[in-house]
């Protein structure tokens, strides 16, 4: 049984080094450099990637043994999975290599913040320097389908302001790319997005014009418990961000009753918190009670869909709840009647 025990925890550890090594070749590009080069020494391979050749032969050794690349002699070439950690594959596996290293760090600091119970808030996923910047495309890469393919054709709202055109808001944007998205399929609707961090607004902003978008979408790095506009919003849009905000909550659905135009709409997407703590055991669903203890850390917590309706109540709103992915995501349009 101890064994059994044993060689259970070795194959976890071996699997979150596997993200980890991951994680080292995603930051410093060694997935896409090797994807052009083909087959090549850690001498080539580092120079392509402009690093350290020594950390390079390291890397490729480790991420052999972790059969993420293969060997013959000296010349390492990408397995099938590290083609799959390349940010550009189609369904890559950055996010995962992404979340292991997050998830480490919010760990260490969950473990040396609970006997005082400090909490700092947002600025805890800035600590790490390789992190943060990756944080955006994580995002990107882990909802974009979903919201492409499940969310964009199933609430009716979109549909709505692809008629009417506008003005679309997102606040707590991160990379900008729900904007992108939504701009991209709307032709007549322009976009403003606001964040706190100003990595996420220059890769925002870079990324609308390399989109051809840029005319169209505005970024801008601010609070949004102080967010004024001064023309009034067709939609406003919060993803995975009221729950950062909850606190002030009175505050900024008051900020998104008085932002919206009369019959526009607060598009809130939320992971949604399920009402029985036994669902948190389901595969689907346990990531989601990890990443509740690192919002914890961040001054926050998850959220159900029926607070987030009922607060959407407090200021005349109306609520409707549409739930993805088996039940996991939660999208609650929040609508302000017209006249
Ligand atoms: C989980 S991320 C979601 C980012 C983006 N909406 C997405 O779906 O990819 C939460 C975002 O909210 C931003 N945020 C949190 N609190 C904020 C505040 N008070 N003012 C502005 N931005 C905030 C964070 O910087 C972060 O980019």
């Amino acid at each position: 049984m101890a064994n059994d025990l044993k060689q259970q925890m070795i194959t976890r550890m071996q699997g979150a080094a596997s993200l980890n090594l991951a994680f080292v070749g995603v930051v410093n590009g060694l997935f896409d450099a090797l994807h052009r080069l083909g087959p090549a020494t850690p001498e080539a391979l580092a120079a392509a990637a402009e690093v350290d050749a020594g950390y390079v032969r390291r890397w490729c050794d480790a991420a052999y043994a972790f059969e993420l690349l293969e060997t013959d002699d000296d010349d390492f070439r990408l397995s099938e999975t590290g083609d799959a950690f390349r940010t550009d594959a189609e369904g890559t596996l950055m996010p995962f290599a992404v979340q292991a290293v997050l998830g480490a760090h919010m760990a260490e600091r969950a473990a040396g913040l609970m006997a005082t119970g400090e909490r700092p808030g947002e600025a805890v996923l800035a600590e790490r320097s390789t992190i943060l910047p990756f944080f955006g495309p994580m995002l990107e890469k882990t909802f974009g389908a979903m919201f492409a393919e499940q969310i964009l054709p199933n609430v009716p709202i979109f549909e709505e302001v692809n008629q009417k055109g506008g003005l679309a808001v997102d606040l707590g944007c991160g990379n900008g790319w729900y904007l992108r998205a939504l701009c991209g399929r709307c032709p007549g609707l322009r976009g403003v997005g606001l964040d706190g961090f100003d990595e996420h607004v220059r890769q925002a902003t870079d990324l609308a014009a390399a989109a051809g978008l840029g005319d169209r979408l505005r970024f801008a790095e601010g609070d949004i418990h102080d967010f004024r506009l001064d023309e009034p919003a067709d939609l406003i849009a919060m993803n995975r961000a009221l729950h950062h905000v909850w606190d002030g909550r009175d505050n900024v659905m008051r900020i998104l009753a008085d932002h919206l135009a009369p019959g526009g709409a607060a598009v809130i997407w939320e992971p949604r918190w399920p009402d029985e703590r036994s669902s948190l055991r389901h595969p689907r669903t346990r990531g989601m009670a990890f990443q509740n203890l690192a919002e914890h850390v961040q001054g926050n917590h998850f959220l159900r869909p029926a607070e987030v309706a009922e607060a959407m109540r407090g200021v005349g709103l109306v609520p409707e709840i549409h739930t993805f992915a088996g039940g996991n995501e939660a999208v609650i349009v929040g609508r302000k009647l017209a006249g």
